[in-house]
């Protein structure tokens, strides 16, 4: 197979390609880096190799070794967000077929994309401070050197060097632990990964943290102040690896544990191999986290397995994830519920169109991202186009069990490889070779090539649904004397995620009155909702109906916790609060240097607000 172009890449692909990587961190809470060495084996593509690329950002180089032998090495053209590439000039010459030890010393940035450095006051504990990295999409080249696209997979040994009051966690299996022989006060902890995985699925947390077991397979780690509530939120954890094998097939990356993050962590989950990462925003008693963990445990199958070719794919991760996850709550609990799901999926969907414009190009399902940068360009269409395109493909070709069966194959075919949506869209054809009819009235170019909302609009079952609608539509049209025929009763029998399909529906609509968001507070008390996807829905119905009192709190949830699907729209809104922009402004920037770095560069574009210039090294 020809070795794929990637757009968010420098790194040479086609001259050679990683086999597996040997790190040696050393993480410094003082200055906030990690000095680190990494022996990349690398396997030579061509005929004679005699200079690679590797992908660096904000990367201090201080050595390049190749086979025993000193390197040179210079850093190319630093570029706005893909980093800068780092050209090694091999001393020796090696040839195709033969393998290379590339070792390189360098140390990383405090401002490193990928990390970021909590204050004790930070942590739940408020003690010891805290280091969380998140290599997604295309930060892993600002912790570790490296071949930085997921076309290549490798396998990695790790050893990790912390003050001896922490513990250092990362995305793969405990190899034990020894009082590091340079300096008793520290701690080395050991990692192996086995199975080949692309960089974007590194990942280290240095922390205190414990761990309780949870299912004969799993553990949760956090804060020791968290770790029992977790536990006991988190007690299905094997129910859903057992339902999401009896699905796809043999869970192969033998540990699956649950890692609570602190707040500001900027995603609800992440799918780091063995160790998902958790946003404890997740923990509200009311079974809120069973999608984000179905989600998170299918990547292990499509994502971590099934791999794709370059970002542009995205969507067959995350879409063919999507459908599972609604798969195991079809499995756990209906297929209403399925359908409730996909309808929610949908009008997000309609939203995230509205809001990037239906002729903009990063709404194709299979977007072009030259010079495009993969954080600006995330939203929910890889995710809600690809579910919507392949519950579509299930309704032509047979069903929710004739479907399966072809994602079953899909994923036995290409475990272990990174593939593209040409790839997957051949093994369709083959797989269902006696409906090519059926196939070839689909819409391919409509689905995948064209910005905007699909060519095909799904019909769902919409039992579950319509007590929410109802609701909606009796507040829309409820006049002052209609208020008070609300009460509590209209929502007793609400589960909480039609409680969010509620109010999604109402931010569908134009804005209620004030009069009527402060009845339903007076009847709904939803202020007193810890639920975070409720909360952040019901504070922007809050905030178009311009009731001020709604400010403070939704200053609180913006900054108190960091997912950006929280916490930029609601700075948005508050930005569009004409009274309060200068606050919003002001918030922000005192605010900024405890969020995530890939957080205050979305929110400072969002609210137009310069970022720091850092000062020259
Ligand atoms: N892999 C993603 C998170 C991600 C994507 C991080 C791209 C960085 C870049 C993860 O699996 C995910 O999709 N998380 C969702 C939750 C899910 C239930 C849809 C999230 O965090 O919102
Ligand atoms: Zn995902």
């Amino acid at each position: 197979m020809a070795p794929a172009m990637d757009p968010c890449s420098f790194a040479s692909f086609s001259k050679c390609t990683t086999k597996h990587l040997n790190l040696v961190f050393h993480v410094d809470f003082e200055r906030r880096v990690i000095k680190g060495k990494v022996s990349l084996t690398l396997e030579v593509l061509e005929d004679k190799l005699s200079c690679l690329t590797l992908d660096t950002k904000d990367l201090t180089i201080t050595k390049v070794i190749a086979n025993g032998q000193v390197a040179s090495f210079s850093m190319g053209t630093k570029h706005s967000f893909n980093g800068t590439p780092l050209e090694i000039q091999l001393p020796l010459e090696v040839f195709r077929g033969q393998h290379v030890i590339v070792e390189v010393t360098y140390e990383t940035s405090p401002r490193a994309s990928s990390l970021q450095w909590l204050n004790p006051e930070q942590t739940a504990g408020k003690k010891q401070p805290y280091l969380f990295s998140q290599c997604q999409a295309t930060h892993c080249r600002s912790m570790i050197p490296c071949q930085d696209g997921p076309s290549v997979k490798h396998t990695y040994y790790a050893q990790v060097s912390v003050p001896k009051e922490l513990v250092a966690v990362m995305g793969a299996l405990r190899d034990g632990q020894e009082t590091d022989p340079q300096d008793n006060s520290r701690t080395i902890y050991r990692f192996r990964q086995t199975v080949p995985i692309p960089s974007y699925l590194i990942a280290l947390v240095v922390g205190s943290v414990e761990s309780r077991e949870i299912g004969p397979r799993s553990r949760v780690w956090s804060e020791k102040e968290l770790v029992d509530q977790a536990a006991y939120e988190f007690a299905e954890t094997e129910t859903m690896l057992k339902t999401a094998e009896n699905l796809i097939g043999p869970y192969v990356w033998g540990q699956y544990d649950i890692l609570l993050l602190p707040p500001s962590f900027p995603y609800a989950g992440m799918e780091n191999p063995c160790l998902t990462y958790a946003t404890p925003t997740l923990l509200a008693g009311d079974r809120s986290l069973a999608g984000v963990i179905a989600h998170e445990i299918s990547h292990s199958w499509t994502g971590n397995l099934v791999t794709i070719k370059n970002w542009e794919h995205f969507w067959l991760n995350e879409g063919h994830t999507v459908y599972l996850e609604r798969m195991i709550a079809r499995c756990l609990e209906s297929e209403q519920f399925r359908q409730f799901k996909a309808i929610g999926g949908w009008k997000e969907m309609q939203e995230a169109v509205n809001m990037f414009g239906e002729k903009n190009p990063i709404t194709n399902l299979v977007p072009c991202l030259d010079e495009v940068d993969t954080d600006q360009a995330f939203s929910c269409i890889p995710y809600e186009k690809g579910f919507a395109f392949l519950y579509h493909l299930e309704e032509l070709l047979g069903g929710p069990e004739v479907f399966m069966g072809f994602i079953k194959s899909y994923i036995q075919l290409f475990a272990y490889s990174s593939i593209s949506t040409d790839e997957w869209k051949d093994h369709l054809y083959t797989y269902f070779k006696d409906k090519v009819e059926i196939l070839n009235k689909v819409d391919w170019n409509g689905w995948m090539h064209t910005p905007g909302m699909p060519p095909v609009k799904n019909r769902y079952d919409t039992t579950l649904a319509d007590v929410c609608i109802a609701l909606c539509q009796r507040w829309v049209q409820a006049n002052e004397a209609d208020l008070a025929s609300f009460s509590e009763a209209d929502v007793k029998n609400l589960s909480s995620p039609q409680l969010i399909e509620f109010l999604a529906l109402l931010l569908h609509e134009k804005p209620i009155p004030l009069s009527h968001v402060k009845r339903m507070q007076e009847v709904y008390n939803l202020n007193g909702i810890k639920n975070a996807e409720i909360r952040f829905r019901w504070l922007r119905v809050c905030l178009r109906a311009k009731w001020d009192e709604a400010v403070p709190l939704a200053f609180k949830m913006a900054t108190e916790q960091g997912r950006l699907k929280f916490t930029r729209p609601l700075f948005r809104e508050l930005h569009g609060f004409e009274k309060f922009r200068q606050e919003t402004v002001g918030v922000f920037v005192k605010h900024r240097a405890c969020m995530h770095p890939v957080a205050v560069a979305l929110v400072s574009k969002d609210l137009n607000v310069d970022q720091p210039q850092s000062k020259a090294a």
